[in-house]
């Protein structure tokens, strides 16, 4: 047995960044502040990305950037590798008037290596704008007033306070929360009990694979009914392992709330998607048979599972299925998926980023093999670009104050979530278990 600990793993970063009690660090220095000369030099080369301080002046008076786009201040509470990727995609949505003004993480190596990213972009783009402001909590980030979008990267497990705070914060921040919405079903519902008294706050949930260039594509073959009612869903994730998370916070269901919530939540989401119908009933099998068995944080062994078959029955009928398993690095797409209804299929291939269209009628002389790509994607990150177009939907959406709904909601992540929950407790039992027995339980 390998006895391992966060510090073993995240360790020697070296980075010299001081946090405590909520104290703002890599804020403005006042010097450079107070300085005319410097802030008109630095004014002269904000064409790219106005400063936090110009964009405060602006959202006073009510005023527009140079583009005529109204700036929208982010704050972003966990920098981890999923917040680091949030920045990303926002630098390169800044001329649609995204900045990220400030960020909020408790592990000092974290902040430093967002604040070190934050420089390069700058570096790279020939621009001095000041560094987003720094806390050691999302409380100091709120009570800031440097933001008016929360985007909530931090472990499964603190989703549900910080979405509380937001929510019953007096002033109104939009949220961007990372899937899953919560760990628990319990707590996905006092989040949208919360959020229905704060009818101005818009919130998105993290489902992004539906803006993966293929799937989106899959998604709108399906919905335009090439296929005919959809009958099955299959999905097979067939990918590497979980990464190694600060303070190892994935390797156990308690944080995560299991496999089935954490990663396959994106595809209980597709699958309502594809199917368009709600699920009633799930029977999972799976097991940590491979991975992670050698791993020891703080004396326990990691209990998330690493394979799964689920099935999915639907209220109109359809049927999903999962195929998971996180030890198949030999697999040429990452993503497989299958639609079958009552004229066709579909199929979508990630990252080969290809999707095949086929009817009864043609047969196979007749399947039709499309390059999915999306023109808008300026930053490809981490997911295929779905990150990039899912910020750039949310972004429209606060701009349309009001009139656009985000297109995932919270009542998506709730049935994702639910989903998950059900795939774990019929693990657990040996029995198919009802959604209506996990959302009322
Ligand atoms: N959309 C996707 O496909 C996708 C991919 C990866 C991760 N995620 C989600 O993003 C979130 C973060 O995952 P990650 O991979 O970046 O993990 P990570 O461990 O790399 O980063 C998490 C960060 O949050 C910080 N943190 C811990 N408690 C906090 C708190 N109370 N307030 C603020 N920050 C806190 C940690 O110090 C760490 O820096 C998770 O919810 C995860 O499920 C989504």
């Amino acid at each position: 047995m390998v006895q391992r600990r966060a510090s073993d793993l995240h360790g020697g970063l070296g980075v010299g960044v001081g946090v405590s009690g909520g104290r703002c660090i890599g804020s403005r220095r006042p010097d450079r502040e107070g300085d005319g000369e410097e802030r008109l030099r630095r004014a002269g080369k904000r064409r790219e990305a106005p400063s936090s301080e110009t964009v405060g002046e602006r959202r006073r008076e009510g005023e527009e950037d140079a583009v005529g786009v109204g700036v929208i201040r982010y704050g972003i509470v966990g920098v981890g590798m999923m917040g680091r990727e949030h920045v990303l995609n926002l630098h390169h949505l800044r001329e649609e008037g995204a900045l990220v003004t400030c960020v909020a993480d408790p592990h000092p190596d974290s902040l430093a290596l967002a604040l070190q990213l934050h420089r390069s972009l700058l570096h790279h783009n020939n621009n001095s704008s000041p560094p987003p402001q720094a806390f050691s909590g999302h409380r100091e980030l709120l009570d800031s007033g440097l933001c008016d979008v929360v985007v909530i990267s931090s472990p499964n497990m603190t989703h549900f306070e910080i979405l509380m705070d937001v929510i019953h914060h007096p002033r109104p921040h939009h949220i961007l929360v990372e899937k899953p919405l919560c760990t628990t079903i319990e707590d996905c519902r006092k989040v949208i009990e919360a959020a229905k008294k704060r009818p101005e706050i818009l919130v998105q949930v993290g489902l992004e694979y539906r803006y993966m260039p293929p799937v989106a594509k899959l998604i709108e073959v399906v919905q335009s009914g090439t296929l005919g009612q959809v009958k099955m869903v299959a999905i097979r994730e067939h990918r590497f392992p979980f990464l190694v998370k600060v303070n190892n916070w994935n390797r156990f269901n308690v944080n995560s709330g299991g496999t089935l919530v954490e990663k396959c939540c994106h595809f209980f989401d597709l699958m309502r998607l594809f199917a368009a119908a709600n699920p009633v009933r799930v029977m999972a099998s799976g097991a940590i048979d491979v991975n992670h068995k050698d791993e020891v944080y703080d004396g326990k062994v990691p209990d998330i599972i690493d394979n799964a078959f689920v099935i999915v029955e639907f209220d109109n009928g359809s049927r999903g299925m999962l195929d998971l398993c996180m030890f198949a690095e030999g697999s040429k797409n990452e993503q497989e998926i299958s639609v079958v209804g009552d004229i066709g299929k579909g199929e979508a291939f990630v990252p080969e980023s290809i999707v095949r269209v086929g009817s009864r009628k043609e047969g196979r002389a007749g399947v039709v093999t499309i390059k999915a790509e999306d023109k808008r994607i300026k930053y490809d990150g981490l997911h295929h670009g779905s990150s990039y177009l899912e910020h750039l939907n949310f972004l429209s959406a606060i701009k349309a104050r009001g009139s656009g709904a985000p297109s995932v909601s919270l009542i998506d992540g709730l049935y994702s979530v639910a989903m998950g929950v059900a795939g774990q407790l019929s693990i657990e039992k040996g029995r198919f278990v009802t959604i209506e027995e996990v959302l009322t339980g």
